[in-house]
């Protein structure tokens, strides 16, 4: 065994991750098949299922792959107890399950509005409340993490109901995660900004620029967008004892998008808060806009 694997401590542990047969939540359920967490999933995408259950069983995975809602309750009743039955005890539980679709705030209506708590916050709450007395049953602890993003953390227009939920799930972490640090048991968020999987595709519409590489090389730090490994990377640390110690805090695999904050490494000018002058044609020279 190396020494990651020694210190992860993630061999032999079960992990439900919602939303967990494509898109981050696949990356994730399959980062963490690969470190030996045996695996529950429960996501929508019933095509998404079959692919994931066929490539985990061709790994020899430990792994309960099945279709269903996660914002339905008794499904996720009816998931955790096949976890009690067939392996008793839970170590780790990743929401993954989000979703969101762009309108100014005015031209939504409470039944949208529903809709998106349901999607972010509200399931995050029911898993939460199964997960948790397992995990205090087990005595060992066990780590909760959170798929938030970026917009949780700054203005979103046109998303502004997805906002305030992922918000409001990450204050919960912070919350829990203080109520629960005596029985060992964590709880965190990862939040990133854009990583093209279908869904993220759909929604972004003329925002997936950012995907182009010269866009991606102005708005985003590091140059370029994200990768679902860019996720689970994050995920698999916080659910393993690499992360003993941290609870109630977020991470943020972005590729320092949220530190730049509405800094832009525009061509030929470099970084800028605001649209540099040269590029609106009004100037020829670069000294517009500073801080
Ligand atoms: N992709 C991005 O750029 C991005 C950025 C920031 C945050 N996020 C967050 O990451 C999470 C995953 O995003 P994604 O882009 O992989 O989206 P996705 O729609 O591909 O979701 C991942 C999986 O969840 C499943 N799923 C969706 N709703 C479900 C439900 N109600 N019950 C069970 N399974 C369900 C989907 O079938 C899919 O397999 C979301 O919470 C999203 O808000 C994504």
């Amino acid at each position: 065994m190396g020494w990651f694997e020694e210190r992860s401590g993630l061999a032999g542990t079960v992990a439900l991750v919602t939303g967990g047969a494509g898109g981050l939540g696949e990356a994730i359920a399959s980062d963490l098949a690969a470190n030996g967490v045996a695996l529950a999933v429960v996501d929508l995408d019933a095509e998404a299922v079959d692919r994931l259950r066929a490539s985990l069983a061709e790994r020899g995975a430990d792994a309960l792959v099945r279709v269903g809602d996660a914002r339905d309750p008794a499904v996720l009743e009816s998931v955790v107890a096949d976890v009690d039955q067939r392996w008793g005890r839970l170590d780790t539980l990743v929401n993954v399950v989000g979703g969101t679709f762009r309108a100014p705030f005015t031209e939504t209506n409470p039944k949208g509005w529903d809709a998106l708590l349901r999607t972010n916050l509200l399931h995050v709450l029911h898993a939460c409340s199964l997960a948790v007395p397992r995990m205090q049953a087990g005595g060992r602890g066990g780590s909760i993490v959170n798929v938030s993003t970026i917009e949780a953390h700054r203005a979103a227009p046109g998303f502004a109901v997805y906002s305030a939920a992922k918000a409001a799930v990450e204050q919960f972490a912070r919350s829990l995660a203080v109520e629960l640090a005596p029985d060992g048991i964590r709880v965190n968020n990862v939040a990133p900004d854009i990583v093209p999987t279908p869904n993220m595709l759909r929604i972004s519409g003329e925002e997936g620029s950012v995907i182009d590489p010269e866009g991606a090389r102005i708005a985003i730090p590091m140059g370029r967008a994200g990768v679902p490994t860019d996720v689970s990377g994050c995920v698999v640390f916080l659910a393993s004892a690499l992360s003993a110690y941290l609870t109630g805090t977020t991470l943020h695999p972005d590729g320092g998008t949220y530190a730049s904050s509405g800094w832009f490494n525009w061509p030929d000018v470099g970084w800028r808060n605001q649209v540099p002058a040269s590029l609106l044609g009004r100037i020829a020279d670069e000294g517009g806009s500073q801080p």
